[in-house]
């Protein structure tokens, strides 16, 4: 075997080969996709990463072959080496394969070397596939195998190359930043990691490199990217992991304009380079308000309507009758909102009863009422709703969502939060129930003007929409003194497709701003000084204005090869709990070692 490595060198790939080539002598090495045998011809399709070559073995005996290899019989993913002549598949009585680029040739090995033998794979080496996640993230290597991840990897790949090429020459620096840092409350939660030379003391991992790319802003370097890893320890869904990567990006002497710009610009480049897709610049813009307002979240997928219409003035304008349900939500600062889905959506008995559980999943005791309208567009049945509502608001709430006659209007009413989160949810699922959602269409746009803080609905405590160093809007300053709730933040993100795939902001260089923000954020004095105190005194040494953004890699991957799942575009990924099914992390560590970090485990038992 090794012979053969010190005799050849591979000349070409398994998608090199074409009629051009015939009757070269080539060497070849790879994975067997499949065997054919007709008598004592083996017909052998090589594959590797780049593709997928037919081979002919017309007789087992290879002088590269010991005894016991002659006896065996090449199966699936055997990896091997060929000497042989390209052959045309016409010309030996075979025919064309017009799906491979090589699929007018074969290549007839004179020589073969079994480099390794394989036990049958867990499931095939295709690109659709009948397995669970689980047993293909316990067998990534195989799982990676695939055509479809490999595509995945290639152009996740391709997308670091462009991105480190656009910024290179745009003159950022690539920098690296520490991921053992000291921990910070605020933001998400932190993977924590024991000191062994300092007996309780922990670092933190860097869910992001933040502070220390503002840092490198005061050091003077103008101009910072990294395509980094980030950790969080937060709940896990199809587009989060726990260990993930960004490209982050930091300037100095800019504003939001300049930053969105080159953001722009990247996008651009991308979809540039990677599919010849021209996209328009500058991208639509949205107001934070506004899209919460009309599709219930701040990451609204604008490929299709469906948009939410907010009844709540109408209600509370409505006072000629008590209608002590929504009375109480009004009190309480809630809001109603309602869907119309027009007759040709056609709705099933099945479709209702889904729709009337949906808002349970959010909030047990919620509800969201569908409604048929009848009487040209006049009155309402099939509703518990038209027993409470007197019929002149049914019109005016008719009239109001531009239903007819056999229409559907579906109502929420509830505590914000709740109502948007379900009901922007509901979009989705409508969208994608009636078909309304356009694959192959991009709709990209930034979401501005973030309020700086926000209160969780029962605990009166700010906390940072994005994070802490977030810039206040100039003209909302003397709030952080009055009303912090009304502070509008130089934040903004960019939305792809109704997918969250980037989050920037413009920073706090004022010292005494970032301190007040600080205090809202209710750290005190000495947790101010004793967690951020390197920071803060940065920040007396001259900072200048400074602002950046950073892309979720992962998200972008999954979106551009219209993945599932982030899982799908990153090698060995951890499962929806966190979990590496691969090698079976987190695991127990033994007694010895926590004794060596100062540690020990609780017992659950007692706890
Ligand atoms: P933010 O927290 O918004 O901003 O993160 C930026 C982008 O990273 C992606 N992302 C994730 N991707 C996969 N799994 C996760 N758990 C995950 N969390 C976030 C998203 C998101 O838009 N330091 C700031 C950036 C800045 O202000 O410059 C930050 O980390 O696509």
């Amino acid at each position: 075997m090794l012979e053969f490595l010190s005799k050849y060198k591979r000349t070409h790939t398994c998608n090199d080969l074409d009629i051009k080539c015939l009757n070269e002598e080539v060497i070849l090495m790879g994975w067997v996709q499949s065997v054919r045998n007709h008598g004592n011809i083996y017909f052998v399709n090589l594959r590797d990463r780049y593709g997928i070559t037919q081979i002919i073995i017309k007789s087992i005996n290879s002088d590269a072959m010991n005894e016991e290899e002659k006896n065996l019989k090449i199966k699936n993913e055997w990896c091997i080496g060929i000497r042989g002549i390209v052959e045309s598949r016409i010309t030996n009585g075979g025919a064309s394969n017009l799906n491979l680029k090589t699929g007018e040739i074969e290549v007839n090995a004179c020589e073969i070397v079994i480099f390794s033998q394989s036990t049958t794979p867990p499931f095939l080496i295709e690109n659709t596939i009948n397995s669970n996640e689980e047993t293909r993230l316990i067998n990534r290597v195989i799982d990676l195998r695939r055509p479809v991840m490999q595509a995945n990897l290639i152009l996740r790949h391709k997308i670091m190359q462009i991105v480190r090429n656009y910024l290179d020459k745009n003159n950022f620096l690539e920098l690296e930043t520490p991921f053992l840092i000291k921990h910070t409350p605020g933001g998400s939660r932190n993977f924590i990691v024991p000191s062994r030379n300092k007996a309780g003391f922990f670092y933190a991992l860097a869910e992001s490199p933040q502070l220390f790319k503002q840092l490198l802003m005061i050091a003077g370097f103008d101009k910072y990217f990294q395509i980094v890893k980030c950790f969080r320890d937060e709940d896990l869904r199809g587009d989060r992991q726990p260990e993930f990567t960004q490209i982050d990006i930091e300037m100095s002497f800019v504003n939001e304009a300049q930053i969105q710009s080159i953001s722009e610009d990247i996008i651009k480049t991308i979809f540039d380079q990677l599919f010849n897709i021209q996209l328009k610049t500058p991208f639509q813009q949205i107001d934070y308000t506004d899209s919460i307002d009309r599709f219930g979240t701040d990451k609204p997928d604008v490929r299709f309507n469906l948009e939410h219409i907010n009844l709540t003035e109408i209600f509370k304008s409505f006072t000629e009758v008590d209608l002590p349900i929504f009375s109480q939500i009004l009190s309480n600062d809630g809001i109603i909102k309602a869907i119309h889905i027009s007759e040709t959506n056609k709705l099933s008995r099945n479709d209702l009863d889904i729709i009337g559980k949906f808002a349970k999943q959010f909030e047990e005791n919620s509800e969201i009422y569908s409604i048929k309208v009848t009487k040209n567009g006049s009155d309402w049945k099939q509703s518990f709703l038209r027993k409470i509502i007197p019929n002149k608001l049914i019109k005016i709430i008719n009239q109001h969502c531009n239903a007819h006659d056999n229409d559907t209007v579906l109502i929420m009413a509830g505590k914000k939060k709740l109502v948007n989160s379900a009901m922007s949810a509901l979009r989705l699922y409508l969208g994608e129930k009636f078909n309304l959602i356009p694959k192959e269409v991009w709709k990209i746009l930034w979401v501005n003007n973030f309020p700086l803080f926000e209160q969780s609905d029962d605990v009166e405590i700010y906390t940072s929409i994005h994070h802490p160093f977030t810039a206040p809007q100039v003209k909302d300053i003397e709030y952080l003194d009055t009303d912090p709730s009304k502070c509008k933040a130089r934040a903004y993100d960019l939305v792809i497709n109704g997918n969250e795939i980037a989050g920037g902001s413009i920073r706090n260089h004022d010292v005494k701003i970032q301190s007040k923000i600080f205090d809202i954020l209710a750290i005190s004095n000495h947790e101010k000084e004793s967690k951020f105190g390197f920071f803060l005194n940065a920040l007396r040494y001259g900072p200048p204005p400074h602002g950046g953004i950073a892309f979720g890699l992962d998200r972008l991957c999954m979106l551009l090869s219209k993945s599932n799942t982030i899982r799908d575009t990153i090698a060995f990924p951890k499962s929806n709990n966190g979990i590496d099914l691969l090698s079976g992390a987190p695991s127990v560590i033994e007694s010895k070692h926590l004794t060596e970090l100062n540690l020990c485990v609780m017992d659950n038992k007692k706890l």
